[in-house]
């Protein structure tokens, strides 16, 4: 049987360098697809170290439908990951009009060309879209909340333009993977996440604390109604997360999707502190991590976990890594980095 091809949108940045690795070890064709914006080629040249040969890569813009209609005419493309989008929470608050024209523009010219296509969508939603939720954890059933930035409002709303479209067009289906806090990176510490400037998300934040790029982390808030009095959160190892896309597109490419749109929530099912991450982080890493506690961070919930469990009966997917294994392997990621930096000084 001849293999099937997978386009991959935002697949030179973090998150997509991971799937493009894992679809390709399953047997996938992948064409990635990325205009740049927020990455460069370090994680591309990763994924073609770590897989032997270079996958195709096109430079474009989504935002370009001729662009878009271009790309399926030239590749025989069976199903689509959409990545490209931006992901700024502050920045989408200073600059919301950047956000809706570039996350929904891409978004609606690709699911015009792949409904013409009849090639199915996986779209890259996120747990903000259920906001400060009523009980823990949440399930897909559980109500989304009106959303607290822009960004999160793109995902709300992408998700929607997504579902509504799978309604009206039979030639379309799409899944939705709401993915928890992706953090670590692969154990060839080959590709991993790649912030510019200072990060916003804790895992870099500590990483480059630990290597001396950041002073001090900051811990945003220590009076929160939790055990510790810090925020809870579920972070899910990145190559785990990359491994629920194979069984996502399996599913859609094998024709084994029950509905025209599912939703799987991508999750350990672990709620753990800002407070126990830095110190499973101090102690698996054998080093001490110069840390302060700060005032909460606007627009942070207390505590978000998933449950997952919806993924493991439909998708035959679940989180394996450890806490432990993914926050060694996001320092390995960050010493690489710096070693590479000091070999171009
Ligand atoms: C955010 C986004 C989420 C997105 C995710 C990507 C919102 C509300 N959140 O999640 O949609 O999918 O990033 O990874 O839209 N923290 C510190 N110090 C720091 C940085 C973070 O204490 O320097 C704390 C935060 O207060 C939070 C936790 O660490 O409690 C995780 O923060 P972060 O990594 O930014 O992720 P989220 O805000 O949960």
């Amino acid at each position: 049987m001849s293999k099937k091809t997978v386009l991959v949108s935002g697949g030179a940045g973090f998150i997509g360098s991971h799937v493009t690795v894992e679809l390709s070890q399953a047997g996938y064709d992948v064409v990635i697809a990325d205009n740049f914006s927020n990455c460069d080629m370090t994680c591309y040249d990763g994924v073609c170290q770590i897989l032997g040969f270079k996958p195709a890569l096109v430079e474009m813009d989504f935002c370009d439908k001729a662009a878009v209609a271009d790309l399926f005419e030239r590749y025989p493309i069976d199903a689509v990951i959409h990545f490209a989008a931006y992901k700024a929470v502050g920045e989408s608050v200073a600059d919301p009009l950047k956000y809706y024209r570039n996350n929904l523009a891409s978004f609606v010219n690709l699911l015009e060309v792949a409904r013409e296509k009849g090639c199915n969508v996986l779209f890259s939603s996120s747990a903000t879209v259920y906001g400060e939720a009523d009980s823990l954890p949440v399930t897909e059933q559980s109500p989304r909340k009106s959303a607290t930035s822009p960004y999160g409002n793109t995902k709300q709303m992408c998700e929607d333009i997504l579902r509504d479209s799978v309604a009206a067009y039979p030639s379309l289906k799409g899944i939705a993977l709401r993915y928890f806090n992706p953090i670590g990176a692969h154990p060839s510490a080959l590709i991993g996440e790649l912030p510019r400037g200072v990060p916003n998300n804790l895992v870099p934040f500590i990483t480059q604390t630990a290597i001396g790029k950041r002073e001090c982390l900051s811990i945003f808030g220590n009076d929160y109604p939790t055990p510790d009095g810090t925020c809870l959160r579920d972070y899910i190892d990145i190559v785990d997360l990359a491994r629920a896309h194979v069984c996502a597109v399996r599913r859609m490419l094998d024709g084994e999707m029950e509905e025209p749109y599912e939703i799987y929530n991508i999750g350990t099912g672990r709620p753990l502190s800002v407070l126990e991450l830095v110190t499973t982080f101090e102690k698996v890493n054998n080093l001490k991590l110069n840390y302060k506690y700060a005032p909460r961070r606007d627009g942070d919930v207390v505590a978000i976990w998933a449950d997952p469990s919806l993924a493991l009966t439909k998708l035959g997917w679940k989180a394996e890594r450890s806490t432990e294994e993914t926050l060694a392997s996001a320092w390995a990621w960050e010493k690489r980095l710096a070693e590479a930096a000091k070999m171009t000084e």
